[in-house]
């Protein structure tokens, strides 16, 4: 297992779209391992996303079993993502290991269903709520070339310098 080198803003490659995985095979189950080893090394280290280390596939990582007092389904590995529906809607704040001195609040669908592949190729389904929500949507969000940054309403108001990591 290696930990992969994390593309940091404001990095061109970030704002690239990633294509859908074609097969499920060693090679992916190898990424897969360096890509969660690289999350958990990270500070926060509950989701990543295959771009963010130079790998333009559409693999994300969440696991935000860790959080206290938070609703999951434990480690979720979401390969070719879809969100096929989404209600209400939320704001909260988010970080990103792409973007490692600021937070910013953002508006995200407080449930989520997320259409998925498992590293196996099965097909699987997921409602999803709250937090888990919120971390799987910024992370298919860097599937599509996206940073929390882009969903600011003004960076004036809601992007905030960091202290610590939480
Ligand atoms: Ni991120």
């Amino acid at each position: 297992m290696a930990v992969l080198e994390i593309l940091v803003y404001p990095d061109p490659r970030l704002a690239h779209a990633s294509q859908s995985v074609p097969a499920f095979d060693k090679n992916l189950h190898k990424f897969i391992e360096d890509l969660e080893e690289t999350m958990h090394a990270g500070p926060g280290g509950v989701g990543i996303a295959a771009p963010q280390v130079d790998v333009l596939q559409r693999i994300v990582i969440v696991d935000v079993s860790g959080k206290p007092k938070v609703s999951s389904h434990g480690r979720l590995i979401l390969i070719n993502p879809q969100i096929v529906a989404n209600g209400g809607g939320l704001v909260g704040r988010e970080g990103c290991m792409s973007v490692p001195d600021y937070t910013g609040n953002v508006v995200r669908a407080k449930t989520i269903q997320v259409v998925a592949y498992d590293e196996f190729g099965e097909r699987q389904e997921y409602a999803c709520e709250g937090y888990e929500a919120r971390v799987i949507q910024h992370e298919i969000d860097h599937l599509d070339g996206l940073l929390f940054l882009d969903r600011l309403v003004s960076r004036r108001r809601d992007l905030f310098r960091r202290k610590t990591y939480a």
